[in-house]
Formats: C-alpha cells, sequence, structure tokens
C-alpha cells in the first residue's frame, strides 16, 4: 500500500516537473487524499515527498492545493509528537525520566570536566558492516529490547549486560552507538580511561556520579575504554586505587541492573579483571572485517565516486588485515587525491600510490605497497587466487594494463620460476 501511494506522489511530482498537470484536476484530489493517509502510517521518506510536493504546488501557482497539504503536514507532526513510537511505549515500563538535550551531563566536582558525553538517537541509524553471525547477534538484542515490558512480565527480562571486545578500528563504539539509535535510546558514553586517568583520587566517586546520572533516565550506558582499568592495575603505586575503582564499578554494575542497559567496550578483554568480565551476561567479539565486509564498507565510503565489482574486489583483497576505521581512512585519502589530480585524470594506482606514501603501519599496507612498486607481482598473486575472482583482463583494468600485459607478465613470471627450478 505505501509503495502505491510513494508512486503516485512521485508521479506527481514528475507531473509537475514537466507542467502537464491540469489545474484544479482530480488528480490533486487523489494526492491529498493519499497524501493524509501515507502521511498517518509511512515514516519520514514519505513525508519528505509530501514536502516535495508543496514545493512544486507552490512553484506551479497551486497555492490552495500546497496549503491543505501543509496543514496536513502539521497536524501529522503535532500527532506523531503525542503519540509516542512502539519502542518508547515499550520502555515506558523501564523507571526512569526521559533525557531531553536540556540535561546537562554530570561533572567532577573539582576540575568540572565533564563525565560524559549524551548522544540522542539518529532519525536513520546506519549500522557498520558485520559478518552475518554478529549482525544477527545484535539485532537479537536489539529484538529482545523492543519487547522488554512483555519479557519482564513473564520474568524473562532481556540481558542488561553487554561486553563488546575486539581489536581497535573495528567498529566497536560505532556498534554502541548504532544500539542507542535503534533501541530509540539516548546513549551516556563514559570514557574510563578519560575518568581514570584524569582523576586519580576522585574515579571511584566520579563513577558513582557517572551512574546515579545513568540511572536517574532511561538511557543506554556506554562505558568505553574498559581497558583502562587494567592499565591502573599495571602500577604498582595504585594498588589500592585499582581496588577502589574496581568495587565501585562492580558495586554500580550490580546495582544498575534495576535501571538499564549497560554496554561496555574493551580492546584487551584478557586484561580485565575476572570479577568485572563475569558481569557481563553477553559477551560479543567485534572481529577485523572478512574480504566481503571489506567490499561492503569500501562500497559505502567511496560513494558517491563510482565503483564497480572489479574495483571492490581488487581493493578488498589489497586491504587484507585492515579494520574498518583503516578502510575508512584509506578511502579519504583516495577521494582526497582523486579530488584534487581530477584534471590530470587520475588512476587508482597513482591515488593508492599517495595513499601509501603517507602510511606506514605494521606491514599491513604491504598489498597496497607492492601495486605501484611491483604491480607484476600483485598479477601474478591475483591470478594464482581463483578465489578472487578477476580475469587477466580486470587485473589489467585496475592496474591500468591491456590484458596482453597481464599475459606477458605471467608468461615471463612462469619462465623464470622454470629455469630457477631448472637450475636447482
Ligand atoms: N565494520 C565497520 N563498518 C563500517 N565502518 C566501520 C567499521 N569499523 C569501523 N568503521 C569506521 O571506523 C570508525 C571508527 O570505528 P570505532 O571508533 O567504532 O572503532 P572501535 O572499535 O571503537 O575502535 P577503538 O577500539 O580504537 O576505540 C567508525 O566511526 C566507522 O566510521
Ligand atoms: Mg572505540
Amino acid at each position: 500500500m505505501h509503495i502505491i501511494i510513494d508512486l503516485c506522489i512521485i508521479e506527481a511530482m514528475q507531473r509537475m516537473a514537466t507542467a502537464k498537470m491540469d489545474k484544479n484536476s482530480e488528480l490533486l484530489r487523489i494526492i491529498r487524499t493519499m497524501s493524509r493517509i501515507g502521511l498517518g502510517t509511512s515514516g519520514p521518506a514519505f513525508r519528505y515527498q509530501v514536502e516535495r510536493l508543496v514545493k512544486a504546488l507552490r512553484n506551479e501557482g497551486e497555492l490552495r492545493e500546497a496549503e491543505a497539504l501543509e496543514e496536513l503536514l502539521r497536524s501529522e507532526e503535532s500527532e506523531s509528537k503525542m503519540k509516542p513510537s512502539r519502542l518508547v511505549q515499550s520502555f515506558a515500563a523501564l523507571p526512569g525520566e526521559n533525557l531531553s538535550p536540556k540535561v546537562a551531563p554530570p561533572a567532577d566536582r573539582e576540575t568540572s570536566a565533564p563525565l560524559c558525553e549524551i548522544h540522542f538517537p539518529a532519525e536513520s541509524p546506519i549500522s557498520p558492516v558485520f559478518p552475518q553471525s554478529l549482525t544477527e547477534a545484535v539485532e537479537r538484542i536489539i529484538e529482545e529490547w523492543a519487547h522488554v515490558e512483555e519479557l519482564q512480565a513473564i520474568g524473562a527480562a532481556p540481558p542488561r549486560t553487554c561486553m563488546l571486545f575486539g581489536n581497535p578500528g573495528t567498529g566497536k563504539t560505532r556498534l554502541g552507538y548504532y544500539m542507542g539509535d535503534r533501541l530509540g535510546l539516548p546513549v551516556i558514553l563514559a570514557r574510563l580511561d578519560g575518568l581514570i586517568s584524569s582523576f586519580l583520587g576522585t574515579t571511584a566517586r566520579n563513577i558513582g556520579t557517572l551512574f546515579d546520572f545513568a540511572n536517574r533516565y532511561r538511557c543506554l550506558l556506554l562505558l568505553d575504554e574498559f581497558d583502562a582499568l587494567a592499565k591502573l592495575r599495571d602500577d604498582p603505586q595504585e594498588v589500592g586505587e585499582i581496588k577502589r575503582v574496581v568495587n565501585a564499578l562492580l558495586q554500580n554494575i550490580d546495582k544498575r541492573t534495576a535501571f538499564g542497559f549497560t554496554l561496555a567496550i574493551t580492546n584487551h578483554e584478557g586484561l580485565l579483571d575476572p570479577a568485572v568480565w563475569r558481569r557481563f551476561e553477553v559477551r560479543i567479539k567485534v572481529p577485523v572485517p572478512e574480504r566481503r565486509e571489506r567490499e561492503l564498507i569500501l562500497e559505502r565510503y567511496l560513494a558517491p565516486l563510482p565503483t564497480d565489482s572489479v574495483m571492490l574486489r581488487f581493493l578488498s583483497w589489497i586491504t587484507e588485515g585492515l579494520t574498518g576505521s583503516d578502510l575508512e581512512a584509506m578511502v579519504r585519502s583516495l577521494k582526497r587525491y582523486t579530488t584534487i589530480h581530477s584534471k590530470g585524470d587520475p588512476t587508482l594506482i597513482d591515488a593508492l600510490r599517495a595513499y601509501a606514501l603517507t602510511n606506514a603501519t605494521a606491514g599491513r599496507e604491504q598489498r597496497i605497497r607492492m601495486v605501484s612498486d611491483s604491480p607484476q607481482e600483485i598479477a601474478r598473486e591475483i591470478m594464482s587466487s581463483p578465489e578472487i575472482g578477476l580475469t587477466q583482463q580486470d587485473v589489467g583494468a585496475v592496474l591500468g594494463k591491456d590484458q596482453a600485459t597481464i599475459s606477458r607478465w605471467l608468461k615471463a613470471e612462469n619462465l623464470a620460476e622454470r629455469t630457477m627450478a631448472n637450475a636447482e
């Protein structure tokens, strides 16, 4: 039904654009009825179409119709403000007040430094790219939380503590925000490293203040950089302090389970105190992306630049071992290079070379470097890995060579190998 209404509106827009619409036509009346139905039942995309239609009507001088639709938009807006969405209704059962943008985050008593950041849910949540199993795990948690009221009523409340762990730059913090967005809950982001290192001695008190704040409101509490605790433990001067801090955390996490959802994040799960680790009912590993996920991440960040499957498969292969964060940084560099050098018709290889020049990190960029330093080697490796699914022509296209050149390189390579084998 929504699709039909959407199509109708789009059709009307197109007619407006080509000025084919007959003034006072039956179509205007139908559109008004459709808009009324659609605004009551569809999402923001539909609203956007109606707003565009209002503009088009005004341009066409159809002021009466434009005003009638504007009136519909206004009344739908005030109605939707009064009518909470399904998730919000469900969370009404949770204790706590609604957090509004007017509420200031709590601050350290002596320094006035804020103890957390508050992020309000985005309109259109975008998930980081994860393997299917992780996406399913996340969806399950969200689904259970969306039904918290019903589940609580039968004594099967969803898990209230979750630990995300994995390498730096794999999208853990991003995932925390995404979960808040999906649940329609504000995220209170506390970075334990900031809390601890900056306020040694008053850390336990700050943790208490932070949890009291989070327990007062309906929110998702995100405890980022959780391994900062482990760093503190390494310091022999701080034995008393770490005990105080760990105890404060354990007590506060236990108490919080009566209030809301807590998500902790760490890069070094092995360093965490076992008592802290045990507190988390759900533990999820966020992995470094595999080839298919890298393709999707690259495609997402390369937009609006044009891409094709050969280019994505190639880029995904040369970026093995890179995290989502690395890929995002690489794509930013490629975009900068291609934009600045747009007049000289830059090739992908030029852009990759420029990136490699300023990125020397732990050997993970080795293949990227090889693309410009030894393209023959790259061609040989790709052609000996059929799972990549690229032909000689494809490899030629991305390396800026014709198929005959790639074929010649491979023959020369084979010949060299045979000669070496014969010599041995
Ligand atoms: N799987 C992914 N899909 C899409 N984007 C990603 C992914 N992983 C990382 N990113 C990008 O990298 C940025 C950094 O990710 P994020 O800060 O969430 O990583 P992290 O795991 O929390 O890293 P750290 O452990 O260093 O804090 C994100 O904002 C996002 O733009
Ligand atoms: Mg992070």
